[in-house]
């Protein structure tokens, strides 16, 4: 069966103290073992202090980005294996934000994912379709291109550690959740296009999280949907009793 996983993305925020103290509030609640897993995803140059505060706890570390490129001339950027060599277990891929504001594409993000699984690296690959496109009654659509460009292109061995985040752009940050009807009929037909291109048991394997205005108060019942297996939480992840109210809401 799948596991259940809460991932907390905390995008540009926090100050190293804040990071700090966050983690260590983190390890200490969530003690030796956790019912579900774990990752926080704190900026960058924050990852190193951050792995060795969860070193030993059931809580992994995630990075928000990456380059698919394994070394070389490109300014800024971070390599698949330098993720790993700080303790990276997750990286965040194809964010909304990364689409809109720095123009990634389904082929950047395939290509990272391609480049994230060869360092051994679990990405989790965000997908989600724009206010515009659901009202126009396009969201299956939307996402079933951004399914083919992204992920589709992955052998039946890649995708097996790929996890998906359903992500509506439009309740991202935006306190409008999707309703868990809403989420679930997409997480069920991201199901299917699994089954089509891969199999049924790789489509019953495969993580999707949901991700977009995740609080503990409305968790339990996103948690509860059949094709709901976990969360890729912003805001709230940034305080120790907004994550893991959403991780102890889990069914
Ligand atoms: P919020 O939880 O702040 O809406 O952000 C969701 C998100 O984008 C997680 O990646």
């Amino acid at each position: 069966m799948r596991r259940t996983f809460i991932a907390g993305n905390w995008k540009m925020n926090l100050d190293r103290q804040a990071a700090v103290a966050l983690v260590r509030e983190l390890v200490e609640q969530v003690g030796p073992q956790s019912r579900v897993d774990l990752a926080v995803c704190p900026p960058a140059v924050y990852l190193e202090a951050v792995a060795g505060l969860v070193a030993g706890s059931p809580i992994g570390l995630g990075a928000q980005n990456m380059y698919h490129e394994t070394s070389g001339a490109f300014t800024g950027e971070l390599s698949p294996a330098m993720l790993v060599d700080v303790g990276c277990r997750y990286v965040i891929l194809g964010h909304s934000e990364r689409r809109q504001y720095f123009g990634e594409s389904n082929e950047d993000v395939f290509r990272k994912a391609q480049a994230a699984l060869a360092a051994g690296l679990t990405p989790i690959v965000c997908l989600g379709e724009r206010l515009d496109e659901r009202e126009a009654g396009r969201t299956r659509e939307v996402v079933e291109g951004q399914f083919r460009g992204s992920l589709a292109g992955l052998s039946a061995d890649e995708i097996q550690n790929v996890v998906i985040a359903y992500e509506p752009v439009w309740a991202i940050g935006t306190g409008k959740v999707a309703t868990p009807e809403q989420a679930e009929e997409v997480h069920a037909a991201l199901r299917s296009m699994l089954e089509n291109r891969y199999n049924a048991g790789i489509a019953e394997r495969i993580v999707i999280q949901y991700g977009g205005s995740v609080k503990p108060d409305n968790a339990a019942q996103l948690l509860g949907q059949p094709n709901i297996d976990g969360a890729l939480v912003g805001g709230a992840s940034l305080t120790a009793s907004g994550f893991l109210g959403i991780a102890n809401a889990a069914p």
